[in-house]
């Protein structure tokens, strides 16, 4: 028998096997400057110290999905629209801290004044979502869209899920921002701007609030996929639909499946399924109850004591919500998703690390958005923050 050998490994094959790292492809993810040990005793204290002496000209953010060690340190928390509008709320504060991921931040400083200085303590902690639509790419569908004679007519609504790039080309052409909360409200306005909607770049968080919330027919929407020459899309296809569905995707929410759903109600008898609207149709369908991040944290505090949930969103959450009503039993949906690995870049370390460095008057992790870029993402956000409650 012939033995098989194959080349010498090549520097990507060494790459794959993690056992080197390429830092043209991980910008942001080194750290300038000393970031503390992870195993350091002290870092409760040092950022509790460093917290206190920057005082009133800082204001920490954090999102539902960050670790509890991080959440502990927020002087707010919330969904990506509260802290949003958080941001947008607190003038005083010299520096905003965003215990987020990037788009959140980009957000929060396109809301914020000039004098304000808005930090991620990890420039690598990103959002694949996001990653998924480039303002290139973007540009390219709405030219397909002009070439079937349909762009005048077709609103674009993106998810606060994507780059300040194409927020601002939401708000250059009329459209709008929109998060999980505010999903359906901002269809609607969108519905009364045009006949068409563009939405990006989470396919399941527009086909879900479409068809759920608005009615429409599953039929009404195409998925545009940014990958196939003219997305894959006929010009008859473009101008039949009334959602033009990005083929983006959050691959933490994604992986949640039917098969889980139906694992946990075998498991627990009358347990009440609810999930996010970035899982897929058929997991929202076969769910008892879908909604944003927010919605999902009011249903568990309003739920009667000895009801039984299992809920599919971020495992920090869901394990914080568990911890926080221990009169009620709360699952995880799928015990094998894991926790959204770029939310989980801001620890402890990062956190010291930003706070110290700001206490010792340098900015590390500012995230700037360009001006001319803000302008219009701003509209866009703004025209999000005004839509009717
Ligand atoms: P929210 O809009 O609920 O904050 O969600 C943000 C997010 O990243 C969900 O995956
Ligand atoms: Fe992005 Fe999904 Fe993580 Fe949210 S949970 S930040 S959508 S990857």
């Amino acid at each position: 028998m012939t033995a098989v050998t194959g080349p010498a490994a090549s520097a990507v094959d060494l790459l794959l096997l993690g056992r080197s790292s390429d830092p043209g492809s991980e910008r942001g993810v080194s750290c300038p400057g000393e970031l503390p040990a992870a195993s350091s005793p002290d870092l409760v204290d040092r950022a509790r110290a460093a917290k206190q002496a920057l005082g009133e000209q800082l204001f920490v953010l954090g999102h539902h999905y960050q670790r509890d060690e991080v959440i502990e340190f927020a002087d707010v928390t919330g969904d990506s629209f509260k802290l949003a509008r958080d941001a947008a709320g607190r003038p005083g504060a010299r520096y905003i801290v965003f215990c987020g991921v990037h788009f959140m931040a980009e957000s929060a400083d396109i809301l914020t004044g000039a004098d304000q200085q808005v930090i991620l303590p990890d420039l690598a902690a990103g959002c694949s979502m996001a990653d998924m639509a480039g303002i290139g790419q973007v540009e390219d569908a709405w030219d397909e869209l002009v070439d079937a004679g349909v762009a005048d007519g077709t609103v674009p609504v993106t998810y606060m899920n994507s780059t300040a790039a194409i927020k601002a080309f939401t708000g250059e052409h009329g459209g709008t921002v929109c998060t999980s909360s505010n999903a359906e409200r901002a269809l609607r306005w969108a519905f009364e701007q045009g006949e068409r909607v563009l939405f990006m770049p989470d396919q399941h968080l527009g086909r879900n609030t479409a068809v759920l919330k608005l009615g429409l027919d599953l039929s009404d929407c195409v998925v545009y996929d940014p990958h196939k020459p003219g997305g894959g899309l006929t010009a008859a296809q473009l101008r039949a639909a009334r959602m033009v569905l990005w083929r983006g995707h959050c691959s933490v929410h994604g992986r949640f499946s039917v098969s889980s759903v139906n694992e946990v109600r075998a498991r627990i008898p009358d347990v009440n399924v609810l999930v996010h609207p970035e899982c897929r149709h058929d997991v929202v369908t076969a769910a008892d109850a879908v909604g944003s991040t927010e919605m999902i944290i009011a249903t568990l505090d309003a739920a009667p004591s000895g009801s039984a949930w299992a809920v599919g969103t971020e495992l920090n959450l869901v394990r914080r919500l568990a911890g926080a009503h221990p009169d009620k039993r709360i699952v995880f949906l799928d015990k094998s998703v894991c926790y959204c690995s770029t939310m989980n870049r801001i620890d402890l370390p990062h956190l010291v690390w930003a706070l110290e460095s700001l206490q010792a008057g340098a900015v590390v992790g500012r995230i700037q958005v360009d001006e001319q870029v803000a302008r219009w993402a701003r509209v866009g956000l703004d025209r999000m923050l005004a839509l009717p409650g």
